[in-house]
């Protein structure tokens, strides 16, 4: 079996921390708000590897297809040695990559899911002898420390997660892949693209409720981590198109007046009936702004692939 590492690059209170800062500023501010990776912690990571499977949620199948068509392409343009994989969950469509890259020689998934990461690397360790896996625990939007390995480097950030960022988060974001690559290196990003609002807003809104589950666990990790008394039942799930920033708005709206007491923060935050908080964006993209949004953070568009149907986009791009 190769090696699996497992860092984690936060002190263990960081998260704790920076959880209570985040639910602090986005349940006292106007519109309440909350950034979506709370949603991950075992049971959100699970949810969303179900979200994958239904019907309605196309990204990770059109997706899939393009790795399993271009898998090849990109091990020709980058002959990568060393895979950075961003918020990389189960791992599991980056199985077409690591077949691929037959130049490989590390592979490091980066997440704040630990259990996905703990999953996802001890299988791929045991299924892919002298492949170094090297997983870590680990925020993308805050500074990022690799650990040393060979380049070239693809750094990966797949299933379209760049849209869940607001657009100053995503232009942060990308200049600080853009100082992780030296010459050689490359990225290579999932975007989704716009499409007919019905079958975006199905996306979101699935038949199952499986997507409002999910939309609701991070009440339940709140109430968990912080002790709040969230009732997830009090709150509906809602997915809507805003076609003027060409994003789909997953929000809970409160069912009815109600005072949610969050005690690790000494805070009391009153809900009126209908009131809507705000817990993820899922940004929508063309390529031109995907490339317009690369370039000014100091990369050039080199390869953009989608699906058959147009649905999804892989781009691979390069310092310039
Ligand atoms: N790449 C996989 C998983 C996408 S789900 C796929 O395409 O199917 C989004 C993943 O990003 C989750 O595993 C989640 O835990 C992780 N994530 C979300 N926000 C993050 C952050 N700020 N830092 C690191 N990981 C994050
Ligand atoms: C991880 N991310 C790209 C998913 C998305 O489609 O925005 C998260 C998700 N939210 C609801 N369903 C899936």
């Amino acid at each position: 079996m190769s090696p699996f590492r497992l860092t984690r690059t936060l002190p263990e209170d960081a998260t704790d921390a920076a959880l209570r800062a985040d639910v602090h500023r986005g349940l006292t501010g106007r519109p309440k708000t909350l950034p979506p990776k709370w949603f991950y912690d075992a049971h959100g990571s699970d949810l969303f590897e179900k979200i994958t499977e239904l019907p309605e949620y196309y990204p990770t199948r059109a997706e899939r297809e393009i790795l399993l068509a271009r898998s090849g392409d990109i091990a020709a343009a980058t002959r990568a040695r060393t895979l950075v994989e961003l918020g990389s969950g189960s791992s599991e469509k980056t199985r077409h990559l690591l077949d691929a890259l037959t130049d490989l020689h590390t592979y490091v998934p980066v997440d704040v899911s630990e259990s996905a990461l703990t999953q996802a690397g001890q299988a791929l360790a045991a299924e892919r002898p002298g492949l170094d896996v090297h997983a870590l625990i680990a925020d993308f939007t805050a500074e990022l420390t690799l650990p040393g390995t060979p380049g070239p480097r693809l750094v990966a950030f797949l299933g379209g997660t760049i849209g869940n960022l607001l657009p100053a988060e995503r232009a942060a974001f990308l200049a600080s892949v853009r100082a992780l690559l030296a010459p050689g290196d490359a990225l290579l990003l999932g975007t989704d693209l716009v499409k007919d609002e019905e079958v975006l807003v199905r996306a979101y809104d699935d038949a199952a409720g499986v997507t409002a589950a999910f939309n609701k666990n991070v009440l339940t990790v709140i109430d968990r981590e912080l002790g709040a008394d969230f009732e997830p039942a009090a709150f509906d799930h809602v997915a809507l198109w805003d076609a003027e920033h060409e994003w789909i708005e997953m929000r809970l709206r409160s069912r009815t007046a109600q005072t949610v007491k969050v005690p690790a923060l000494g805070l009391a935050v009153d809900f009126a009936a209908g009131e809507e908080l705000r817990t993820e964006v899922s940004a929508k993209f063309r390529q031109e702004g995907v490339r317009a949004e690369l370039f000014a953070a100091g990369l050039g568009l080199t390869h953009w692939w989608t699906d058959e149907a147009g649905r999804f986009a892989l781009s691979l791009s390069v310092a310039r």
